[in-house]
């Protein structure tokens, strides 16, 4: 599908509106970014100016300079989508903010433009409930942190999106290099954040119950099965597993034996406060007061080397 390279609004500009902010800026659109202050706009977009020099330092993007002039800034919800092709909103994570903000956009936008949101776990449906005019353009597309590095992005429709919104959508995504996956029915969490979540249950309760220390859960998942899914997902991995029996003989031979160990595994929807407080612990004591920038900066040069070896040419 054609791509129409227009005017995309970035409402809020927290940690994710900066980095969708950043690459599409970078990929030749024209940005604008609305918050409710020009204090946080003025941070955000020191922030997005950063993450695109980043960007094309490490070669994932080229044309600096007039990516650079590409961003602009308003506390008017309006003002930003009134002439955009797509609206991006990245407000804070309930029903509660997003809907009035999908109310007015919609009110706001030109009628064929499209609505998405970054939520990570929210349901299109639900938002959809306070869209008058043209719920079929709304849909979610839920990125990943640092939202200017990560492929994948979840295309996650509701019971109103059109398919046209989800082609269109998708077609966007590629452009701006982004790896979309399209849910066949809604879920709360979409796909990889209920993959992530569940393993981080885990990795809460391993360490509550004493088994291992933070440090060594991090460095178990970095070490074995991280490296591999980088590369390959879960179900050709066990393919793999199975020897020259493959996918076949894992499930139906070797599967079994993991009953056990999913018996013993934990199964609460509240984090106990003692594995909060193990887990505040922990991370501090491993972090030893490095700055979260240093961290960041750390993860995000790694992640440019992974990114060109990985998913360059996808
Ligand atoms: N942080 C993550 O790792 C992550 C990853 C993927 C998706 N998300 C989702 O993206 C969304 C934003 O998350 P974040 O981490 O960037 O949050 P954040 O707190 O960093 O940023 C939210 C921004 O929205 C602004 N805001 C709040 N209400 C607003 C309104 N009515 N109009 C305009 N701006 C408003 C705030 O001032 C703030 O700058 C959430 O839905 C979140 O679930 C977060």
């Amino acid at each position: 599908m054609a791509v129409e390279r227009g005017k995309v609004a970035c409402i809020g500009s927290g940690l994710i509106g900066q980095g969708w902010a950043a690459l599409f800026a970078l990929k030749g659109y024209e940005v604008v970014m609305q918050d409710l202050s020009d204090e946080v706009l003025e941070r955000a977009a020191a922030r997005v100016r950063s993450h695109i020099r980043f960007l094309a330092d490490t070669g994932l993007g080229d044309d600096l300079n007039s990516a650079l002039g590409r961003i602009e800034t308003t506390t008017d919800l309006v003002e930003a989508v009134e002439d955009v092709v797509l609206a991006v909103e990245s407000v804070y994570e309930s029903y509660e903010v997003k809907k009035p903000v999908f109310a007015e956009m919609d009110q706001a936008a030109p009628e064929d433009a499209i609505l998405a949101s970054s939520t990570s776990g929210l349901l299109m449906t639900e938002i959809q409930k306070a869209v008058g005019l043209h719920p079929e353009r709304c849909i979610v597309a839920h990125p990943w942190n640092p939202a200017h590095l990560v492929p994948l992005v979840e295309l996650a429709p509701g019971e109103l999106t059109s398919r046209r919104t989800v082609e269109r959508t998708y077609a966007i995504m590629e452009d701006i290099g982004k790896v979309p996956v399209v849910l066949k029915k809604e879920a709360p969490g979409f796909i990889a954040n209920r993959l992530s979540v569940a393993l981080w249950r885990e990795a809460l309760d391993l360490v509550d119950k004493g088994v291992a220390s933070v440090e060594d859960v991090d460095k178990a998942v970095r070490a074995g099965p991280g490296i591999r899914w980088a590369i390959m997902g879960p179900y050709l991995t066990y393919h793999l597993g199975g020897g020259t029996g493959g996918i076949e003989y894992l499930m139906r031979h070797i599967g079994a034996s993991k009953a056990s160990w999913l018996e013993t595994m934990a199964k609460w929807t509240d984090t106990p406060e003692s594995a909060i407080e193990k887990a505040i612990d922990g991370v501090n004591e491993m972090v030893g007061g490095r700055p979260l920038e240093e961290l960041e900066a750390w993860r995000d040069e790694r992640l440019a080397k992974l990114l060109g070896l990985l998913w360059k040419n996808k």
